[in-house]
């Protein structure tokens, strides 16, 4: 694997090969979801680039990304590991230098983000976008590999696609789990046993709601009675269930027409905010 740190030595690299190119763009601490996306890659590309970058501009509380794990060294034996063949592993001036005018600027994600992360997270859509549009403007590649563990990230990024007219396709890889259902995540490793423990009951919960839902309880009854229920765990404290229509994040209503019914949720554990989210129904 060869490993680059400016974007001009990537760019120039890759101008010199061949091929399909398949980009998965990630911050690091790699785990076994991350994993999935680059071996899906593999299958379907001929040139594998992964980037490692821990974007400050998506981070709405300076805690979090100083608490941002970091594992440079690991995450590069393990992306080698598994048919990783090029790393860009960028400075912050490098990926956003001195007079960097971002085209971003000004992009309107209209509803989809007045919902869930995007109203609960300030300025942090405006970061992934800025950051994915810039990975995506040095790397170029065909298809870009996205977890559906952030599902409204895939969201606004399959808008910022559509909005700068941006000539790559999309690939979503369902959510890498725990044994227990815990859905994979950098932040994990920052909770201790009995956090860890009580972290595996929200996907426990978000099955639980899918079931609800597919036997006609209504929507947001349920998910007032689903934060109420997570709330009862001393160890948990949720900031919103939502059951939304995949396409639009919008709440969904009892029998309206929807290509996909999701349940997502956030829920602070310890020292950390977990999200994860459940297919209830695909037509
Ligand atoms: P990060 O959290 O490192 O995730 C990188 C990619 O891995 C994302 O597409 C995410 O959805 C996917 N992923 C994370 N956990 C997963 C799991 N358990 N199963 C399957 N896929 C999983 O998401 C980001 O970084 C950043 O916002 C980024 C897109 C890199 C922009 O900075």
């Amino acid at each position: 694997m060869k490993t680059f740190r400016t974007a001009a030595s990537l760019r120039t690299y890759l101008d010199t090969v061949p091929g399909l190119i398949a980009f998965v763009p990630t911050m690091g601490a790699l785990h076994d979801g991350h994993v999935a996306l680059i071996r899906a890659a593999g299958t379907t590309h001929d040139l594998i680039v992964a980037s490692i970058f821990v974007n400050p501009t998506q981070f709405n509380q300076a805690t979090d990304l100083v608490a941002y794990p970091r594992t440079p060294r690991e995450d590069a034996l393990l992306l080698a590991a598994n048919g990783c063949d090029v790393l860009y592993l960028p400075s912050e001036e490098d990926v956003y230098p001195e007079h960097y005018r971002d085209p971003t600027t000004g992009l309107d994600f209209g509803p989809l983000v007045e919902v869930m992360e995007g109203a609960e997270r300030p300025g942090h859509f405006d970061g992934v976008a800025q950051v994915v549009y810039r990975l995506l403007d040095v790397v170029r590649p065909v298809t870009l590999f996205l977890g559906q563990k952030d599902y409204q990230q895939v969201g606004i990024v399959r808008s910022l696609v559509r909005q700068m007219k941006l000539d790559v396709a999309i690939k979503v890889i369902p959510t890498v789990r725990e044994q227990d259902g815990l859905a994979l995540s950098s932040r994990n490793r920052r909770l201790s046993e009995v956090e860890r423990n009580a972290a595996a009951s929200i996907n426990l919960h978000l099955k639980a709601i899918a079931s609800c839902v597919r036997a006609n309880w209504e929507p947001r009854a349920l998910e007032k009675r689903a934060l109420h229920e997570l709330t009862r765990h001393p160890l948990l404290a949720p900031e919103y269930v939502s059951i939304f229509d995949g396409d639009t994040l919008q709440p969904w209503r009892e029998g309206q027409a929807a290509r996909e019914i999701v349940v997502a949720t956030a829920v602070h554990c310890g020292p950390v905010r977990l999200i994860d989210n459940f297919i209830v129904r695909t037509t």
